[in-house]
C-alpha cells in the first residue's frame, strides 16, 4: 500500500507543531514557571531545548522518514538483522496509550471550561465558588465521562476522514485560530495595570529563588519538560517524519518546530503569569493554575465572560491538535502491525480508548482511594510519571543510539537521511557529541530524577524507585546491545 503524504509543506510543520504544542505549553509550562521561579526555569529549559530536544527530535523524525513505518515497525525496517533494536517499539505503543489514557481526560476539562466560560458560570464568582467548581467536576464521574467521551470521539471522527482531508485541514484551522487568539490575549494581559511586576518574575532570571526549589529538581522539571512538549521518545512524531516527503531536509523542519512550540509555551506564559500579578494572585498554585487561578481573575475582570471562552477555546485547540496527533499513531501502529485498513483500526482504537481512560477518570472520584505515588496522588499522576518522567527520556535514548550505533541504523544512514532535502543540514561535526554527550546527559538526569524525587521517604521506598528506574535503564540498553548477524543486513530496506 503506498503509504499516505502531506498535501503541502505547511501542513506537515503546521501538524507537527501541533502535536507538539499542548497542555505541556499551555498548562505544564506556566504553571512550572511559576512554581520553580521564573525565568531561570526558562534559561534552563531553553538550553535543554536546543542540546537535547532538537538533536532527538532530527533523529526520530529521519527514523520515521527511513522507514516509512510508525515506531510499531519502524525499527524492524531499518536494523541489521540480528539485533533487538525493535524492542523498542513497546516504548512506543505503551506510551502514546498510556498519554492518552489521562490527556484525553485533560482535554474534556479544557473543552468543559470553554463551555462553562460561554454560560458566564464564572460571572462574579467567589474565590470559594471557583475552587469548588473544579472540585466538584472532578468528583463527578458522569460528567468527566461525558466530556471524555466526546473528546475522544471528535478527535477519532478528524482521523476517520484522512489524513490530507481530515487531520490536516482540522489541524491547519486549529492551530492558525490558536496563534490568532493568543496573540490577542497576551496583548490584553500585558496591557493589565500592575502587569509590570509580573513581567519581572518573568524576564528576569532570579538564581535564588531556583537554590530555594534544589536545583536539582529544577533541572529534571527543565528536562522533562524540554522532552514532554516537543514529543519526542514515544514515537509520536515518528510517524510525521514517515509521511513527509523527501524534499526537505530534516533538520530545518525540526528547528522551525522547536521554534513554532517555544514561542506558543513563552507567549502562554506572557499571557498568564502578567495577570496573576496584576490581580495579585500567586502564579505558584501548581496544576491547578489555570483552573481556579485564572477564572477568578476572569471574575474580577470587565468582560471576563468573553475572554475567558477566547482562553479555554485556546486552550481546548491546543489539546485537541495533541491528541488528534496521537491518535493517528495509534490508528497507523495498529494498521502497520496488523495489515489492517483504517476504518478498522479507527474503531479498535476508538474502544479501546474509551475503555483505557476509565482508570485516570474514575481515579478522581469512585477510585480516589487509590494513590499509586504514596498519599494525595491519582492515577493520573501516575500515568502521567510513567510517560514524562520514564518513557519519554527513554524512548529518546533508543533513538539517540540507535541513530549513531554501529550495531543500530548507524551515523552515515541517519545523516544521509537526515540531509536528504533542501534546507538546513545536521553538522557533521556534532557526530561525537551526539554519540556521546546526549545519551550520558539523558541518563544521569534520568537517574538523578528519580533518586531526588524520592529521597524523601524510607529508605526502603527509594530502593524500591530506584531498581525500577534501573529495569527500565536496563531495558533499553539491552535493546540497543544485540548484535548483528555477519553480512546479512537490511540496512535502508524500505
Ligand atoms: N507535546 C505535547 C504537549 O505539549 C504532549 C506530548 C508528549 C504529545 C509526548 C505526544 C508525545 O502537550
Amino acid at each position: 500500500m503506498e503509504r499516505q503524504k502531506f498535501g503541502s509543506r505547511l501542513g506537515f510543520i503546521l501538524v507537527s507543531a501541533g502535536c507538539a504544542i499542548g497542555l505541556g505549553n499551555v498548562w505544564k509550562f506556566p504553571y512550572l514557571c511559576g512554581e520553580y521561579g521564573g525565568a531561570a526555569f526558562i534559561l534552563i529549559y531553553l538550553a535543554f531545548l536546543l542540546l537535547l530536544g532538537i538533536p532527538v527530535l532530527i533523529c526520530e523524525f529521519s527514523i520515521g522518514r527511513g522507514s516509512g513505518k510508525s515506531v510499531a515497525t519502524g525499527f524492524e525496517n531499518l536494523e541489521p538483522s540480528g539485533t533487538r533494536w525493535h524492542w523498542m517499539k513497546w516504548i512506543g505503543i505503551i506510551g502514546c496509550y498510556l498519554l492518552m489514557m489521562f490527556y484525553t481526560m485533560v482535554g474534556g476539562w479544557m473543552l468543559y471550561y470553554c463551555w462553562r466560560s460561554i454560560r458566564g458560570e464564572f460571572v462574579q464568582a467567589s474565590t470559594e465558588e471557583v475552587a469548588n467548581a473544579f472540585n466538584s467536576m472532578l468528583g463527578n464521574a458522569g460528567t468527566l465521562i461525558f466530556w471524555t467521551v466526546l473528546v475522544c470521539v471528535l478527535c477519532f471522527a478528524v482521523c476517520a476522514m484522512g489524513l490530507k482531508n481530515g487531520i490536516e485541514k482540522v489541524s491547519k484551522f486549529m492551530m492558525v485560530a490558536l496563534l490568532a487568539i493568543m496573540v490577542v490575549l497576551a496583548i490584553r494581559s500585558v496591557t493589565m495595570e500592575g502587569a509590570e511586576v509580573g513581567l519581572r518574575f518573568y524576564l528576569i532570571p532570579d538564581f535564588n529563588k531556583m537554590v530555594e526549589n534544589g536545583i536539582g529538581n529544577v533541572v529534571f522539571g527543565a528536562l522533562s519538560q524540554s522532552f514532554f512538549t516537543l514529543s519526542i521518545g514515544i514515537g509520536a512524531m515518528m510517524i510525521f517524519g514517515s509521511y513527509m516527503p523527501k524534499d526537505r531536509a530534516l533538520p530545518g523542519e525540526a528547528i522551525n518546530i522547536t521554534i513554532l512550540d517555544t514561542s506558543v509555551a513563552l507567549l502562554a506564559g506572557f499571557i498568564i503569569i502578567p495577570a496573576c500579578f496584576a490581580f495579585g494572585i500567586e502564579p505558584g498554585a501548581g496544576p491547578s493554575l489555570i483552573f481556579i487561578t485564572l477564572p477568578n481573575i476572569f471574575a474580577q475582570m470587565a468582560g471576563g465572560r468573553v475572554w475567558s471562552a477566547l482562553f479555554f477555546l485556546f486552550l481546548s485547540f491546543a489539546a485537541l491538535t495533541t491528541i488528534i496527533a496521537v491518535y493517528e499513531n495509534l490508528i497507523a501502529m495498529m494498521s502497520d502491525l496488523f495489515g489492517w485498513e483504517r476504518k478498522k483500526s479507527v474503531l479498535f482504537c476508538l474502544v479501546s480508548m474509551l475503555i483505557l481512560s476509565m482508570p485516570a477518570v474514575l481515579g478522581f472520584n469512585v477510585l480516589s482511594g487509590i494513590a499509586p505515588l504514596g498519599e494525595g496522588s491519582t492515577i493520573m499522576d501516575f500515568e502521567d510519571f510513567i510517560v514524562s518522567n520514564n518513557l519519554l527520556p527513554l524512548g529518546s535514548l533508543g533513538y539517540v543510539l540507535f541513530c549513531t550505533r554501529k550495531n543500530g541504523w548507524g551515523w552515515m544512514n541517519f545523516q544521509k537521511e537526515a540531509n536528504t532535502g533542501m534546507g538546513l543540514h545536521f553538522p557533521a561535526g556534532l557526530k561525537w557529541y551526539v554519540s556521546w554527550c546526549v545519551p550520558v546527559i539523558i541518563m544521569i538526569i534520568y537517574l538523578k530524577g528519580y533518586y531526588d524525587m524520592f529521597k524523601g521517604g524510607s529508605p526502603l521506598r527509594l530502593a524500591f524507585w530506584m531498581a525500577v528506574a534501573i529495569c527500565m535503564l536496563g531495558y533499553v540498553i539491552f535493546s540497543a546491545a544485540g548484535k548483528p548477524k555477519m553480512q546479512a543486513t537490511k540496512r535502508g530496506r524500505k
